[in-house]
């Protein structure tokens, strides 16, 4: 893990302008900077950047959050990658806890071996301005089509055809055999070693954050006893089933399309780029792994596979599909015309042409499955009932209990059958893999509660309610540590025993005073987007004194963060805009202040009354064994104080 002090360090470092800037052209615009959104293609910049509260918002994505959440959101990283990331940019160095020295001694095995593979891939690339590896290495590719930018950019290399030319160049460079065979870069045989990829050509496999992992290496001469392609082993930096080839170079394309084309091999996704389509990856041979569908969902919930139109390919093709279904992502088929794969098509075809034919023939793969049953088990009734329960296994797989229907009804009217036949399957395969299931759910919810991530509702209605709860939000992250000027009224006793309105001014922290007001008078927030969030905040206040959205960003989920510089930004945008409509007129900002915030909690407090007092009628109404004097006085009590609360709001407005 990384030390709370890294992590503190790079907060304070990190400077919310300058690691968008980045990214993203600036420009000044008021106290705020302006840009224009890297997470859509929009024409008018409304991507906001505030040097004074270290934020930023994306309003036309909605995203918004701290330096750190914009590049996890921007590279696609988790936490401690994003901050390792800036505390490179900053040169702070990284500091980790709870390190035994055999994990050090791990993680230090396998920084050497990310060394030795960056360097291997540099120098593969560097042979190919060599006079053998130009002849050779380059001129095949150039063959293939590619141009010297599509090499560079997915840095292809070539390694010449001599035993021990790369080994012998790494460890003249320094680098150790041991780590050289453990990379699989260099076999080593009792007192004898040579180079892995002798004679291929070299294309380099790299992590979703760009370090180099592992290599595949392609035959120049056709031998039928060496196999095609030659890839890294499996070791402690290379696993295959964790990596898509094309994660890196691809991932802000398949973010920003919002869909990943999937593809089989290293030449498809080059071919794909140099064209133009930039959101496709290659699980490189192999059927997809349920981690390398991980790495995709991290960018989009949308696939589309495609394949040359070859049987086994199908088939191979299918099988790896049911694993995306179980994840919950939306998977499309795309099948190619006779003889073509991704590659040829894309070499010969335009941009637009690409497009448009993966727009045109890409159909969802449940009805392109049924289509494919059907085929098979033309007129033959056995071979009908085989496909039922092969076509249902696959639409159990689906989370989504809606998505399944939709998709059970489709099936029906492709296959012809009655849908109650295909739901009645269904429910006995969900009845089966019911229990294994509620186990998995079990751990989940373990999990959910440990990272405390919260899912809110996208959309929620917008009521009275939400808007008070959103304001008194907004107030406290404003101006929750601002000290102010509040007239308030007790009630006393007289001499004469008559009870009078004392007016009394209090100078307090804004979030004291919404705090006190509040729990006097037992609110609690019910909207979920708020319920969790004020309690945090007031904590945090009446811990540190203080307000800091940057620091209480790193406390939040990814949704409170984004909609906490919704709410800061969008105020900026309109400052205290109610203010203007109502002509209300104020001296000072501090006097805005605070009748902005008598208002809202006046009128909080009025709308809880209210609903009090509805809720309290309802009683009356339905429930018989109730105690109606005991009601009724107290709808009059609610009545009185909401006929206060009217009084003292003119008088606060
Ligand atoms: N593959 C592999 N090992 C092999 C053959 C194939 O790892 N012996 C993987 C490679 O990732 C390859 C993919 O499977 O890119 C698809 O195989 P294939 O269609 O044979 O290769 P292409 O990439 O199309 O290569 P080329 O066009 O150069 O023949
Ligand atoms: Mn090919």
């Amino acid at each position: 893990m990384i030390s709370r002090s890294t992590v503190d360090a790079v907060f304070e470092a990190a400077r919310v302008e300058e690691v968008i800037g980045d990214f993203v052209q600036l420009k000044k615009s008021g106290s705020n900077y302006k840009g224009l959104s890297p997470f859509s293609d929009e024409r008018s910049p409304s991507f906001m950047v505030s040097p004074v509260k270290q934020i930023w918002k994306d309003f036309s994505s909605g995203k918004g959050g701290n330096a750190v959440s914009f590049i996890m959101e921007h590279e696609h990283f988790t936490f401690p990658e994003a901050i390792k990331w800036l505390a490179k940019r900053y040169g702070i160095e990284v500091e980790e806890t709870q390190q035994t020295d055999e994990e050090k001694q791990v993680q230090d095995d396998k920084e050497s071996m990310y060394l030795v593979a960056t360097f291997a891939a540099k120098w593969f690339n560097a042979q190919l301005e060599t006079e053998m590896g130009s002849a050779i290495g380059k001129s095949y590719f150039v063959e293939r089509g590619f141009t010297k930018e599509t090499i560079d950019y997915f840095q292809l290399g070539y390694s010449p055809d001599a035993w021990t030319a790369l080994t012998d160049a790494a460890l003249a460079a320094g680098y150790s055999l041991d780590y050289l065979e453990r990379t699989g870069l260099t076999i080593v045989k009792e007192d004898k070693k040579f180079d892995r990829f002798k004679g291929r050509v070299m294309f380099p496999i790299r992590s979703h954050s760009g370090r180099v992992l592992g290599f595949g290496g392609r035959i120049l001469i056709a031998d039928k006893k060496a196999a095609k392609y030659q890839n890294s082993p499996q070791s402690e930096i290379y696993d295959k089933s964790k990596v898509l080839y094309g994660i890196y170079e691809s991932k802000q394309a398949i973010a920003k399309e919002d869909l990943c084309y999937l593809v089989e091999g290293y030449t498809d996704v080059i071919q794909m780029h140099q064209a133009g389509v930039k959101n496709v990856v290659s699980s490189s041979g192999t059927a997809l792994t349920t981690e390398q569908i991980r790495l995709i969902s991290r960018l989009t919930k949308n696939i589309t596979v495609l394949y040359d139109g070859d049987a086994a390919g199908m088939r191979a093709a299918i099988r790896g599909i049911d694993l995306i279904l179980e994840a919950g992502m939306n998977v499309r088929v795309c099948t190619f015309p006779e003889g073509e794969d991704p590659d040829s098509f894309a070499k010969s075809h335009t941009q637009l042409e690409i497009e448009t034919f993966l727009k045109d023939e890409a159909v969802d793969f449940i009805k392109f499955k049924s289509g494919l049953l059907k085929d098979e088990a033309a007129g033959d009734p056995i071979k009908k009932a085989g496909m039922i329960r092969e076509i249902v296994t696959t639409i159990a797989k689906i989370p989504d209990s809606i998505s399944r229907e939709v998709y059970i009804r489709e099936t029906a009217t492709i296959l012809d059958i009655g849908e109650d036949v295909l739901f009645s399957t269904l429910a006995q395969m969900r009845n089966a893999s019911e229990n294994e299931e509620r186990k998995k759910d079990i751990k989940q919810q373990q999990q959910k509660a440990f990272t405390k991530v919260e899912e809110l509702p996208a959309t929620a209605p917008v009521d009275r309610r939400e808007i008070l709860e959103s304001t008194i939000i907004k107030i406290l992250l404003l101006y929750g540590d601002k000290v102010a000027d509040f007239e308030e009224e007790f009630l006393q006793e007289s001499e004469d025993g008559e009870l009078v309105v004392e007016p009394v001014k209090m100078t307090v922290p804004v979030y004291e005073k919404i705090y006190l007001d509040l729990q006097g008078d037992e609110i609690e927030f019910s909207n979920p987007r708020f319920k969790n969030l004020y309690p945090k905040l007031i904590d945090i206040m009446l811990l540190s004194g203080r307000i800091d959205v940057n620091m209480i960003m790193t406390e939040l989920s990814d949704e409170e963060a984004a909609m906490i510089a919704d709410l800061i930004m969008g105020e900026d945008r309109y400052q205290l805009h109610r203010w203007d409509e109502k002509q209300i007129f104020v001296k000072t900002k501090e006097e805005t202040v605070a009748v902005y915030v008598m208002d809202t909690i006046l009128n909080f407090r009025r709308l809880m009354i209210q609903e009090k007092i509805k809720a309290l009628s309802n009683e009356l109404t339905t429930n018989e064994n109730v105690d109606a004097t005991d009601i009724l006085s107290q709808v009059k009590d609610h009545i009185n104080l909401q006929k206060y609360l009217g009084s003292r709001l003119n008088r606060v407005v």
